[in-house]
């Protein structure tokens, strides 16, 4: 298989939106049969199942559904007649027939950033025909691998005019999930990727991003990492979300390896050892389940938590 990032991603890599060319769209892995069986093999109680309202202005966050009894072939069939994306995070390191692939994909950006690749989740994303993915930023960073049908995907900066900085502290302190506030004014400053099966993208950490399926079944690659760089970026924001609720600071956003970035790394590192982590909220609860005769192979559960 041959990944192929631009010859000089090196210098903006991290920075910039960089687009690569893969083959990977080739691979017997990722046919119906293949995606079948990958979803029998895969743990059920730890794949993804959600919906999303129709794309707007605001917050809109995702809804989760189960499938205890589906088998995969059925949950093909509900993606293909529904309006979900399952979410098999981490397919890398429970299915092994997967690995080589991930191992492909993070050797590549290895190779393209010039940095140390680590913390490696390769996800598989099989969504609906139509289904959106409402505006949310990611703390590692993500290169998306498109396989299958086509999405168009919009970048936008990652600066303060388009998540707050406490709202971004706020998805590092796990006080909230990754979505933000979309506003329809930010659409001029997007960048707009229409992909393809055979392309690949990768963009600034934690810069915000939205993403609209075309008109058919959608397989995609969610691949997250971390570099040195990018850790302790995220360590810096963990530092700068606890300096800004418990001692009432104003600190800036951290910008490059600077030595006030470095010194609130390992000040995160303190913090994180001397507290207990807090989940302020625990995982989503189920409020559907698919089922393949309800309208949209939906079916709304009532008072049941998964
Ligand atoms: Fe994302």
């Amino acid at each position: 298989m041959a990944i192929n990032w631009p010859a000089n991603a090196r210098k903006s890599f991290g920075s910039d939106i960089l687009q690569a060319s893969h083959t990977l769209d080739q691979s017997p892995l990722f046919c119906d049969a293949a995606l079948a069986a990958l979803l029998d093999a895969y743990p059920r109680d730890q794949l993804g199942i959600w919906t999303f309202g129709e794309h707007g202005e605001g917050e809109e966050a995702p809804v989760r559904g189960r499938a205890p009894d589906l088998s995969g072939e059925e949950l093909m069939q509900a993606v293909r007649r529904g309006r979900i994306w399952l979410n098999l995070r981490a397919v890398n390191a429970k299915v092994s027939d997967y690995g080589p692939t991930a191992d492909a994909i993070f050797g590549s950006l290895e190779q393209a950033s010039g940095q140390k690749v680590f913390k490696r989740d390769m996800g598989v994303l099989i969504s609906s025909p139509g289904v959106n993915v409402h505006y949310h930023l990611d703390i590692p960073l993500v290169s998306l691998f498109q396989i299958r049908g086509e999405k168009t995907m919009w970048v936008y900066p990652a600066t303060v005019d388009f998540a707050p900085d406490e709202r971004l502290e706020s998805i590092v302190l796990r006080e909230q999930e990754e979505g933000l506030t979309f506003r329809q004014a930010f659409e001029t400053s997007a960048r707009r990727i229409d992909m393809k099966p055979g392309m690949a993208v990768t963009w600034p950490q934690t810069a915000p991003h939205r993403v609209q399926n075309g008109d058919m079944l959608n397989v995609s690659l969610s691949c997250e990492f971390m570099t040195l760089p990018g850790l302790i970026r995220a360590n810096a924001l963990y530092a700068n979300g606890k300096l800004r609720r418990q001692f009432g600071a104003h600190p800036k956003r951290p910008n490059g390896l600077t030595p006030a970035t470095l010194g609130k790394a390992a000040l995160a590192r303190l913090m994180k050892q001397a507290e207990k982590r807090r989940i302020a909220n625990g995982p989503t609860p189920a409020t559907f389940e698919l089922d393949l005769s309800a309208a949209n192979c939906v079916r709304p559960l009532s008072g049941v938590e998964a």
